[in-house]
């Protein structure tokens, strides 16, 4: 009875999807406060562009940290008479020499540690844990997703190598990575 099987698992999809997305909506909606950013920076404009998230939060690549692009990077494309607004606002702290006080959205408590770097270097892919900063045409005032602790070690337990989106692994690799406690608390 193929036809009952999928029908099953497709209510069993369905289930989890709403699951998730009640989760989300907990999460994101009363979890945290929102944060508002000094200026009105759409990540969807300038990846349409085709620049690379590495492009801009370099530090991701040698860093515990990802960081945040200096106003020069900014200024070297948003450079002479700005009209816009936010492009007014951004000239401002660039005549200024000063950086933009960007203000933290995603954080983990103090005594957790974590390294883009490492992470970076196995070929994890950003958007699986900032969810898809891509589509957005403003700060995220909540993180778009936020890792638990046992999201952290879900993924090191079945850790098999890169691939798609860096959650389902190929067996290729098959090696885990380290979930003792001091791995992540020091
Ligand atoms: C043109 C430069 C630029 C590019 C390219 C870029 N970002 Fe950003 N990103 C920023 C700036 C500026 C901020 C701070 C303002 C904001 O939150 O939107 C930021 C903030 C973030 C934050 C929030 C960090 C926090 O906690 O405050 C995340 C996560 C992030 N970016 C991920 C990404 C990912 C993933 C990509 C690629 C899909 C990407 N960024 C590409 C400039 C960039
Ligand atoms: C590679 C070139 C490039 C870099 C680097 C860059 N931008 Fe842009 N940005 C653009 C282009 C092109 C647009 C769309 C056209 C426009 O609005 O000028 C844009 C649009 C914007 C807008 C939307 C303006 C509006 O109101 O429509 C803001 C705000 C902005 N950029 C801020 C920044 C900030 C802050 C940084 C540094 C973190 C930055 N940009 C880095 C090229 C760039
Ligand atoms: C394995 C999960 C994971 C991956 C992959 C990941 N991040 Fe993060 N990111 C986090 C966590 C967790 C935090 C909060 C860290 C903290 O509070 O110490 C964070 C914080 C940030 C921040 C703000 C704080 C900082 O470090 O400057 C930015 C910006 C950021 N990530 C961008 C990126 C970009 C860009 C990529 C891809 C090149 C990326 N992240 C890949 C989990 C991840
Ligand atoms: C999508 C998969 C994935 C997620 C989610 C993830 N990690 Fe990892 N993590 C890895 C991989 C892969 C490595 C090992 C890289 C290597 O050894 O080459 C790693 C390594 C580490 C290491 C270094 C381990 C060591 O042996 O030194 C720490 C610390 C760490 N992760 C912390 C975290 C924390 C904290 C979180 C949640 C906020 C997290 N990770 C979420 C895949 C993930
Ligand atoms: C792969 C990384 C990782 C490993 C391994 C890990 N934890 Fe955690 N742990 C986290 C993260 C991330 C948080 C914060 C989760 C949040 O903010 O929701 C956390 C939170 C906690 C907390 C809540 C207090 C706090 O720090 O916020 C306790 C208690 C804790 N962990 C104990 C443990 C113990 C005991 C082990 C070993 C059996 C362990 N953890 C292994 C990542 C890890």
């Amino acid at each position: 009875m193929a036809g009952r099987g999928s029908y099953k698992s497709w209510l069993g999809a369905i289930g989890v999807a709403a699951g998730g997305l009640l989760a989300w909506g907990v999460f994101s909606s009363f979890g945290t406060p929102a944060v508002g950013q000094p200026i009105e920076f759409p990540h969807k404009t300038h990846l349409a562009m085709g620049l690379q998230c590495t492009g801009c939060h370099q530090r991701a690549e040698t860093d515990a940290a990802a960081g945040r692009p200096p106003t020069e990077l900014c200024v070297a494309c948003h450079s002479g008479e700005q009209l816009k607004p936010e492009l007014k606002k951004l000239q401002a702290f660039g005549e200024g020499g000063e950086q933009i006080p960007w203000r933290r959205v995603w954080r983990l408590p103090p005594d957790v540690f974590f390294s883009h770097r490492i992470h970076v270097a196995a070929a994890v892919k950003c958007q699986t844990c900032h969810g898809p900063m891509e589509t957005l045409d403003r700060p995220p005032p909540r993180p778009l997703k936020t890792l638990s602790m046992s999201d952290c070690i879900g993924c090191h337990e079945r850790w098999e190598g890169p691939a798609g989106d860096g959650m389902m692994a190929v067996k290729r690799v098959g090696r885990r990575v380290s979930t003792d406690c001091i791995t992540c608390h020091r």
